[in-house]
Formats: structure tokens, sequence, C-alpha cells
């Protein structure tokens, strides 16, 4: 059988940048790698709920936009189906039978879990449903049967989790589940790419992304306002590379090629660093330069978006499509999970013919 990836994200406002290089645009190289024998990509709304559920009006008007953002990263639904989670109630029903296997304090210890429960105020009375959904997204994952699972690496830890309640579903009731492999952003970059305010990380909350869906207007301007290296005050003045925004950005987007074609001054990065770190070169320069190469990838993805933007029906039924042949799947892998914990009691003449016999009749 060939390989089958599942990916996804939390519904809870546009995909920016951060998402491009960190999933994004290695999913859309997967689909068109043609190695797959199927791509899932979820739309994790119920996921999305369990930090949100006061706020639903917020999930129920990201879908379309992440729909749109995937449709114009290039994300094709010929090739990748593109579904909703919520829609699929196979998945909670399988995740119920998956909680046998997990314990409360191995997801209290669970990284992702621990850090985002301090966030959110959490400690002193956590939702079950927060709590639990590591192991719906075992689910997510075990219920398509992927191999692959490429994601950042914030996931690593649930990742972890599902490997843990295959294995264990696997040695109690028999080789069942597909064991998951994570796949992770080969570019040291592209793992987090920081705010345009040298942040840690980009994040809607704190207004330091640049979007997919942005203008061109408002990328050039994030770009102008970025944070650099603060001690590089005169153009002379040596700059730092290591830590500054605006470099990290372009070791996550810049080709030789993109030298070769907008700044042939330089053969690659390696050389531009070297004449930020010598002194000499302006930070002006340097956006200008970034902000290109920025372009280079924006401006087809925000093309696509514009069309697809005219046909929202058209992109309801793309999800809808999707989510149908997604719970086709779904449902087979439930019934093999419930075959192998032994509750198909209507589909096993041979215990009904066992306790007729047993009954004498
Ligand atoms: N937890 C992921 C996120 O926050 C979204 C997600 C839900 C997911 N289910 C998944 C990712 C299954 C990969 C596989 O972005």
């Amino acid at each position: 059988m060939g390989k089958i990836i599942l990916t996804g994200d939390r519904p809870t406002g546009r995909l920016h940048i951060g998402h491009y290089v960190g999933s994004l645009r290695r999913r859309v190289e997967l689909q068109n790698s043609g190695e797959f024998e199927k791509i899932f990509i979820m739309i994790a709304d119920a996921q999305a709920l369990t930090d949100n559920f006061d706020n639903p009006e917020k999930v129920r008007e990201n879908i379309i936009e992440v729909a749109l953002d995937y449709l114009s990263a290039g994300l094709d639904p010929e090739k990748s189906t593109i579904f909703i989670q919520s829609q699929i109630p196979e998945l909670f029903e399988i995740t119920s039978y998956y909680m046998n296997f997990v314990t409360v304090s191995r997801l209290q210890r669970n990284p992702t879990i621990k850090s985002e429960i301090q966030m959110r105020g959490f400690e002193t009375s956590i939702p079950v449903g927060f709590l639990s959904y590591p192991v719906s997204q075992a689910t997510d994952i075990t219920a398509f049967r992927a191999n692959l699972v490429p994601v950042g690496e914030d996931q690593e830890p649930m990742l972890e989790q599902t490997r843990e309640i295959v294995h264990k579903f696997n040695s109690v009731y028999g080789e069942t589940l597909v064991m998951p492999e994570i796949m992770l952003p080969d570019n040291q970059a592209c793992m987090r790419l920081p705010g345009i305010d040298g942040g840690a990380k980009m994040s809607k909350s704190l207004n330091n992304c640049i979007y997919l869906a942005d203008t061109k207007e408002e990328v050039q301007k994030k770009i102008r306002s970025m944070f650099t290296d603060p001690n590089h005050l005169r153009v002379e003045d040596p700059g730092r590379t290591e830590g500054n925004p605006v470099f990290i950005y372009l070791e996550a987007f810049a080709t030789d090629e993109h030298f070769a074609k907008y700044w042939p001054d330089y053969a690659n990065l390696d050389e531009l660093k070297a004449h930020y770190e010598r002194g000499g070169l302006g930070d002006v320069k340097v956006k200008k330069f970034l902000n290109r190469v920025l372009e280079d990838t924006l401006e087809p993805i925000r093309a696509r978006r514009a069309e697809y933007e005219k046909d929202i029906a058209g992109v309801y039924d793309i999800l809808k499509e999707g989510t149908r042949k997604a719970r086709e799947m779904a449902a087979e892998t439930l019934a093999m999970v419930k075959g192998a914990m032994k509750i198909d009691y209507f589909n096993d003449p041979e215990l009904v013919a066992r306790h007729q016999e047993k009954y004498g009749n």
C-alpha cells in the first residue's frame, strides 16, 4: 500500500508566512511529488473549540479563511483531500476508545499541553476537552492511517503521544493501527519564524505577523518596520545577523536564484551576511531585497486567492466533498478498531451461532 499523509491546522485565524515555511510549502511539494497515495489536510475546528468553546463565531469565520489560504498556497483539491474535523462523527467515537490507553498524568506531562495550560490560566481548573485533545489528535492521525505527519516542532509531543497510543492499542488488540512518523521542517529558520518585532514567534495576538492574504502594500510596510539589530545604527557599523529577523526570513525564503535575479552583487546569503557583519551595509537595502524575495512567493498566492474568493460557494463545495471522502476512510478505520476490540456484535455471525449452541438452540 502507498504512503498516506495527514496534517492540519486549527481555524483560529488567517495563516501567515510562519505557517507557510513551517508546513504549507512542504505540503504542496509533497502533494506535487506524486509519491503519496493519499493526502489529507484537516481543518481542526473541534480542536480549536477546546480552548475557544466560548467563541464559536471565531472558529466558524476562520474555516473559510484557512481553506482559502490552503488553496491559494497551492493545495489542489484533486490531489489533497481538505476536510473539516467536526463533521466526521467517527473521529469522536474512536477517540473515546483511545481514552482507555491514556492517563491524566501522562496528558499533564505533555509539554505542549503543559505550556498551554499555563498560557491560558487553566492551572486550577482544566477543561477535560482541552486536556484530552492530544488523544483526539491521535485519532486524527490514525483514522486516516497516516504514515507521515508533516508539522512544526511544537507538534512533536502530540506525535509522541499518538505513537504511544498506537503501540498500546496494537499490543492489546493486535496489529490494527498504522504507526505514524513525524516530518519536521528541514531548515532551522523554518522551524519557528520569529515575528516582525523580533519576538520568538509569529502570533496573531502579538500583531507581529505577515499574512499570506496581506496586500503588497501591507507586506512592504511590515518589512519596513521590521526589527533588526538595534546596535546597527549607522551603515558603517558592523551588524549582527544572528537572531536578526530580517536575516532569519531570508534564510527561510531566499535562494541563490533570488540573488542572481535581484541582487547579483552577492552570490548567496553567506556573502550578504558577511558584508552585513563587516559593516557598510544598511538595513534599508537588505529589507528591499527581502521584500522582493517575499513577493516572489506571495504574489502567486495572492493571485490564486483572488480567483478563489470569487467563488466562495465553490470553496465550500470543495470542503464538503473532501469531508465526504475523508469520512469514508474514518468509517473504515472505525470498523477495524471495533473489530479489533470485539465490539462488532452485529457483524459477527459466528458469535450468534456460538451463543445459540451454548443455549441449545
Ligand atoms: N494541533 C495542530 C495545531 O495546533 C492541529 C492538528 C489537529 C493536527 N489535528 C492534527 C496537526 C493532526 C497534525 C495532525 O496546529
